[in-house]
């Protein structure tokens, strides 16, 4: 059985800042991992021929994935991050001040609640659906390098996970998480990178 490897970008300045969204670079330790991402998946996928690397269209899944040689790369706008709207190149703490209201929305309901002019989890996990058809039908590894809502929202898929839990899965940098689809069901190995 072929194997999907997911995994976020490596750390973005934004991350070390605590801002959400936005379209930055790494930072040195977001750097690191993507060398290290491209010693791992050149050695997980040396003799798999037909594998490619998939990303989102903002820079920092686009960097992360450049280290990695031999194979060919897509770039998806379904696996761009959640679209946060107004929030946009906010922190939490700046939301949580400025805009108590939304803040308190999504709260409540992090899986329905959508982003002044952005998206919500239910909008996201509906985007992916021409994704999730495309990563069933390959029949060679994909590596996917994507944001945080977005592969909460893919992994439940593959793992069969609630809806109502999407938000609050742990998706953790500087980790693959490797997922196998075998006739006895769904195979799990987690692979973590940096300290
Ligand atoms: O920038 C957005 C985050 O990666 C999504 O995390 O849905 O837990 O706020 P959150």
């Amino acid at each position: 059985p072929r194997p999907i490897l997911l995994t976020r970008h490596g750390e973005s300045r934004d991350n070390v800042r605590g801002r959400i969204g936005g379209d930055n670079v790494l930072s040195d330790t977001g750097d690191i991992y993507g060398k290290k991402l491209a010693n791992f998946v050149e050695k997980r996928l040396k003799s798999e021929r037909a594998a490619s690397i998939w990303t989102s269209t903002l820079q920092r899944t686009i960097i992360t994935a450049s280290p990695i040689a031999g194979f060919p790369k897509i770039q998806w706008r379904a696996l761009d991050e959640i679209n946060a709207g107004v929030c946009d190149g906010m922190t939490y703490e700046e939301i949580k001040k400025n805009m108590p209201e939304e803040y308190e929305s999504r709260k409540k309901d992090k899986l329905r609640y959508r982003y002044p002019r952005g998206e919500s989890y239910l909008d996201v996990i509906q985007r992916l659906e021409p994704v999730i058809i495309e990563l069933e039908r390959q029949r060679a590894p994909v590596v996917v390098i994507s944001h945080q809502a977005v592969l909460r929202a893919l992994y439940a898929y593959f793992a069969d996970r609630p809806l109502k839990e999407i938000p609050h899965i742990e998706m953790p940098l500087h980790t693959i998480i490797e997922i196998q689809m075998g006739v006895t069901g769904v195979q799990e190995k987690r692979y973590k990178l940096m300290d």
